[in-house]
């Protein structure tokens, strides 16, 4: 068989930092939304999945929640990014969960861009954020470093260009690809029981096209896409590279974390599912897998 022509794909670019820094408001910023006060208690509690049209092409945003309880979310958040936006507030300077995050950055093997946000408070030291991450051998390119750095203010909107300037120049060199025109592959980032609607599950689809009607095996689970929705809630009849869509359809609810593949019949995929739930045993299968 021949393999589908790889083609450019838009950057996933992943929002990370300790709690309160501002990684909603500059989503909120840049997307034109208001998440950040609807949120309980102004904590972000799992990852958003957006995709925004900028004037230099689409890029893909995952929202990580910066409370110290959600570690496994800031790794999965890293693990299926290309680029990692670290938010710093400049009045507080880096946290535990700043170094958390450069963690598993580096763990990722992604770039990070280091956004030094709330410039616009009187407290505001954006050279002490400079001092303090060199210490994390998170450097600024203005000393010697490779980290590009940008002082933003998402609760006014000052340098946000430039922030996305810097990320896709980031995006440029890293020359991301994928093939469009075969199967879905992509990654179960959110996933959980909705009582009217069953299981729902944020898929990043990571290369490929995925469609509505495709039988898609995700984990230990499957089913036949009922229906798919981008991040407005919006139907949707395809999603291809780096795009982030609801799904509806799957007979149980997936892990978040796990891969998710479109196969070419139901037979197989029950056969794979029921397999990694260790309910069947077959040597074949078996063989497959290993
Ligand atoms: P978690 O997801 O809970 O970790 O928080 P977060 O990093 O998403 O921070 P969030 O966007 O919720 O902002 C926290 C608080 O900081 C809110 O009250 C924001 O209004 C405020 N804030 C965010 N950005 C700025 C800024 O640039 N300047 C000022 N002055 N306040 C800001
Ligand atoms: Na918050
Ligand atoms: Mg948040």
């Amino acid at each position: 068989h021949v393999d589908a022509e790889m083609l450019p794909r838009p950057p996933v670019v992943t929002v990370m930092g300790h709690v309160d820094h501002g990684k909603t408001s500059l989503l909120d910023h840049i997307r034109k939304t208001r998440v950040v006060s609807g949120e309980a208690g102004g904590i972000t509690q799992h990852i958003g999945a957006y995709h925004v049209d900028t004037p230099r092409g689409v890029v893909t945003f995952l929202d990580t929640p910066g409370h110290e309880a959600f570690t496994a979310m800031r790794a999965r958040g890293a693990k299926a990014t290309d680029i990692v936006i670290l938010v710093v507030a400049a009045d507080d300077g880096v946290m535990p969960q700043t170094v958390e995050a450069i963690a598993h950055a580096k763990a990722a093997g992604v770039p990070i861009v280091v956004a030094v946000n709330k410039i616009d408070k009187d407290s505001a030291n954006p050279e002490r954020i400079r001092q303090e991450l060199t210490q994390h051998e998170v450097v600024c390119d203005e000393w010697g470093g490779d980290v590009q750095f940008v002082d933003v203010s998402a609760k006014h909107g000052i340098n946000i260009d430039k922030l996305l300037e810097a990320v896709l120049l980031e995006a440029e060199v890293l020359e991301l690809k994928a093939p469009v025109a075969a199967p879905a592959k992509g990654l179960i980032v959110e996933a959980k029981l909705d009582k009217g609607r069953g299981a729902v599950a944020t898929l990043l689809v990571q290369s490929g096209t995925l469609r509505k009607g495709d039988m898609l095996l995700a984990g230990t689970t499957f089913g036949k896409i009922r229906a798919m929705l981008d991040e407005n809630g919006k139907p949707i009849d395809e999603a291809g590279p780096s795009i982030p869509v609801e799904i509806l359809g799957l007979s149980d609810v997936p892990n978040a974390g796990e891969d998710a593949l479109v196969l070419a019949d139901e037979k197989k995929a029950r056969e794979v599912a029921l397999f990694r739930q260790g309910k069947f045993r077959d040597v074949r299968l078996a063989k497959q897998q290993a």
